[in-house]
């Protein structure tokens, strides 16, 4: 086995660390100590940018190289063979299923597309122009009290039922915000449809007698489906497997997972990048839009990636069924100043010395623009399939003898000791 040799020069101690897998463990460093009672040398490391928190056998990324692989799989192989749902068994069980195993699944998700009525009742509470993704978080939460067992995260048979009814509802919620902000009536579950054409049913049937999906916009957003369905370590699967680590229902876990994603700089983005093209308005003002981002005025949404320094592989598969999308639904001027402005983007020195790259949320939200829904609804349209992951990491980490609950260290900057002096003695606080 490699080992690191290290020396503390504040006190001459010298240790060996164990290197396994590219890593020493952080905790190997507490043995170096200035004084008996000193806790030990920490490591510090704000926003992990080098730090792992876990062993997981579910996603591969390799930033530099733009690979992603599901449990092995390389993402285009998935996104062009597979369906969605196959892709979940894929990640949830670390195989594909076969055809009868499929079969078991498709029909268990679909026997928990419906919502509790209450739940219904719930959703209705929200003002017509709550922003959905507000909407999701706490319906989701709410579920908690609707499935009081789901607490016993011990039981791997009762941890699969509350995954099955999570991925199943996750559609039923998102298009019951939909309908709750037009005051249309809600659709319930159609179970003769898959869970793409299922879910743009109960979006956007009206009075006709069978609202019919084009079959290349519910393979487009199948497609979608499977390439957001996990990320490894992003910043709402770490705030999953956070929550998580507290043995906190997955109700609740995942809730929070999707208040993380709902971030501008995570999932939130693909939202952004709608407002930002409409702010941008032409062809003609991309050169002095990005002229003022390099100035410092705000970011190119869509753009730059903490893992990916060469492309997204996302994006390459998001591009190509974008002009899927575009046979049916025709091409707009947003979609002309979003090539536009990676043309640019792409040449100029600032984003090319930094990495800068279209990611996946550069056009995703072009596409579902294109398919007819509302920005507001973006990063719903994202928590859908991400719920797979969250679930998948939530199930490794429960399964691992290693995780205990989650609770980092920190470098104490504030006062020491001091006393409380009497009201009328206090100076007028300074800081806030
Ligand atoms: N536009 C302009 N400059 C940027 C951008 C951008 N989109 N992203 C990073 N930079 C600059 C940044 O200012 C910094 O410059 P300097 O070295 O001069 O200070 C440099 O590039 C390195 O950036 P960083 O902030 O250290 O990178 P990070 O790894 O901490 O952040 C990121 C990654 C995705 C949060 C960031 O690139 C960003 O804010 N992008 C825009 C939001 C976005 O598209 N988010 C979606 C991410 S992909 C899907 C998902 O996770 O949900």
């Amino acid at each position: 086995m490699s080992h690191l040799t290290v020396t503390d020069h504040r006190t001459g101690a010298q240790i060996e660390v164990p290197i396994t897998d590219g890593t020493i463990r952080a905790t190997d460093l507490k043995q170096l100590k200035t004084a008996p009672d000193d806790f030990g040398l920490m490591t510090y490391d704000p926003a992990f940018l080098n730090t792992s928190s876990c062993r997981s056998s579910i996603t591969f990324i390799d930033g530099d190289k733009g690979i992603l692989r599901y449990r092995g799989y390389p993402i285009e192989e998935l996104a062009e063979n597979c369906t969605f749902l196959e892709v979940a068994y894929l990640l949830l069980h670390g195989e594909l299923p076969a055809e009868e195993q499929l079969a078991v699944w498709v029909n268990l998700v679909k026997r928990h597309t419906m919502l509790h009525e209450t739940t219904k009742k719930f959703l209705e509470g929200f003002r017509y122009d709550a922003h959905p993704m507000g909407m999701l978080i706490s319906t989701i939460a709410a579920l908690s009290t609707v499935y009081p067992e789901s607490r016993d995260i011990k039981d791997p048979e009762n941890r699969s039922k509350q995954i099955a009814r999570l991925v199943a509802k996750m559609p039923t919620i998102t298009a019951y915000c939909y309908r709750h902000h037009f005051g249309l009536p809600y659709i319930y579950p159609d179970n003769d449809l898959s869970f793409t054409e299922n879910f743009m049913n109960m979006m956007w049937k009206m009075l006709e007698p069978k609202y019919v999906a084009n079959p290349i916009l519910a393979r487009a957003l199948d497609i979608l489906f499977i390439l957001h369905a996990d990320h490894e370590q992003n910043c709402s699967t770490n705030t999953m497997r956070a929550v998580g680590s507290s043995q906190a229902d997955p109700y609740v876990s995942v809730a929070a997972a999707a208040a993380a994603l709902s971030g501008p700089l995570h999932g939130g983005a693909n939202e952004e990048v709608l407002k930002m093209l409409d702010e941008i308005g032409s062809i003609e003002s991309v050169p002095a839009y990005v002229k003022k981002v390099k100035d410092g005025h705000g970011k190119l949404m869509g753009f730059g990636h903490r893992v990916y320094k060469n492309y997204d592989p996302r994006a390459k598969i998001i591009k190509w069924t974008a002009d899927q999308v575009f046979t049916v639904t025709g091409t707009n001027k947003k979609i002309e100043i979003a090539k536009e402005l990676e043309r640019i983007a792409l040449e100029d020195e600032y984003f090319v010395k930094r990495k800068l790259y279209p990611n996946v949320d550069f056009y995703s939200g072009i596409i579902y623009e294109a398919m007819g829904f509302r920005p507001e609804l973006f990063t719903v349209l994202f928590a859908i399939p991400r719920v797979v992951g969250w679930l998948a990491q939530w199930q490794e980490l429960i399964n691992d003898p290693e995780q205990k609950i989650a609770r980092p260290r920190q470098i104490y900057t504030g006062y020491a000791e001091r006393h409380v002096v009497p009201m009328g003695k206090r100076a007028l606080a300074s800081k806030g």
